[in-house]
C-alpha cells in the first residue's frame, strides 16, 4: 500500500469558487519541464495559443492547429500533476457552429487529458459556449483583446479607452458567463473598465494587461522571465533569464572552442 495520497489536481468548480477569493495565479506552459516549474506555484496552466509565436517563430496565432494544441496539451500535462491544465482552441476550430467547436474540444480533452478548453470571444460565442458545457466541455472565455481577431482590429490596441464602448465589453463578459463558462480572461482592457467586468459577472475573471482589478491574473511565461525579445508594454518581468540563458551558450561556444572540456564531462554516467 502507497503510503503517499496521489496529489489531486485543482478542478473547475475550485477555480470557479475562487470569485473574489485570493486571486488566481495562472501562467502559459508549453513543454513539460516548464509545466513543471509553473505546477509548483501555478492554481491554472494555460496552453495558450501564444505558442504559435513564443515556441514556432509564427508572426501570429492565426496559424496555430489543432495537433500543435494537442501535442503542446499532452507535454504539459506529463509535466504537471497539481494545477488545472486549460488548453486554447485555435483559430478556425471552433468559430464555424457549435458543433465543430464540440467535435474539436472534446478530442483535445479526449487526447490531452486536461480539464478545460478556451476560447475568444463575447456574445457571438455564447451559444457555442452554452453548447460546449451543456455537453460536458468546461469553457474559459476570453474577453477584451482577443488576439484572433487581430486581422479585424488590424493590431492589437487595448480596448475601452473611449467609454462609450463599456458597455459592449460588459455585455460580452456577461454573456459568456451566463452561457456557463467557469471564468474568463479579460485581456488588454482599462483599469475602470476591467473594474466593470468583474463587478458584472458572478465567475471569476483572470486579467492579462487589465490592471489588478480582476479575480487572478495571467502573463505568458516566457515574457515574464524575460526570455521573449519584444513583450507587450504592460508587462511585468520578474526575471531576466534571456540575457542570463545568452551568456552561457557563449560560455560554452568558447568553452567548445578552447577544447577546455574535462574529461569526464565527455562520458555519459
Ligand atoms: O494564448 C495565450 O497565451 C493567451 C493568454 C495570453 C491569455 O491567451
Amino acid at each position: 500500500m502507497s503510503a503517499q495520497a496521489p496529489v489531486k489536481r485543482i478542478t473547475v468548480p475550485q477555480i470557479a469558487a475562487r470569485k473574489g477569493d485570493v486571486p488566481i495565479v495562472a501562467l502559459t506552459a508549453y513543454t513539460a519541464p516548464m509545466a513543471a516549474l509553473v505546477d509548483a506555484h501555478a492554481d491554472v496552466i494555460l496552453v495558450g495559443d501564444s505558442l504559435g509565436m513564443v515556441v514556432h517563430g509564427l508572426p501570429s496565432t492565426i496559424g496555430v492547429t489543432l495537433e500543435m494544441m494537442i501535442l503542446h496539451g499532452q507535454a504539459v500535462m506529463r509535466g504537471s500533476s497539481r494545477a488545472m491544465v486549460v488548453i486554447d482552441m485555435p483559430f478556425g476550430s471552433y468559430e464555424e457552429s457549435p458543433e465543430q467547436a464540440f467535435r474539436n474540444a472534446a478530442r483535445v480533452l479526449a487526447e490531452t487529458g486536461a480539464a478545460a478548453v478556451k476560447l475568444e470571444g463575447g456574445a457571438r460565442m455564447a451559444a457555442t459556449i452554452r453548447f460546449l458545457v451543456e455537453r460536458g466541455v468546461p469553457v474559459m472565455a476570453h474577453v477584451g483583446l482577443t488576439p484572433q481577431a487581430m486581422l479585424v482590429m488590424g493590431g492589437f490596441r487595448t480596448q475601452g479607452k473611449d467609454q462609450a464602448t463599456w458597455e459592449t465589453h460588459v455585455a460580452d463578459a456577461v454573456a459568456v458567463a451566463e452561457a456557463g463558462a467557469f471564468s474568463v480572461v479579460v485581456e488588454g482592457v482599462y483599469e475602470g473598465l476591467a473594474d466593470r467586468i468583474t463587478g458584472a459577472v458572478a465567475i471569476p475573471t483572470i486579467g492579462i494587461g487589465a490592471s489588478a482589478r480582476c479575480d487572478g491574473q495571467i502573463l505568458v511565461l516566457d515574457d515574464m522571465l524575460g526570455l521573449s525579445g519584444r513583450v507587450p508594454r504592460f508587462v511585468r518581468k520578474f526575471g531576466d533569464l534571456g540575457p542570463r540563458a545568452d551568456q552561457a551558450i557563449a560560455a560554452y561556444a568558447a568553452a567548445v572552442r578552447a577544447r577546455s572540456f574535462p574529461a569526464e564531462a565527455e562520458l555519459y554516467r
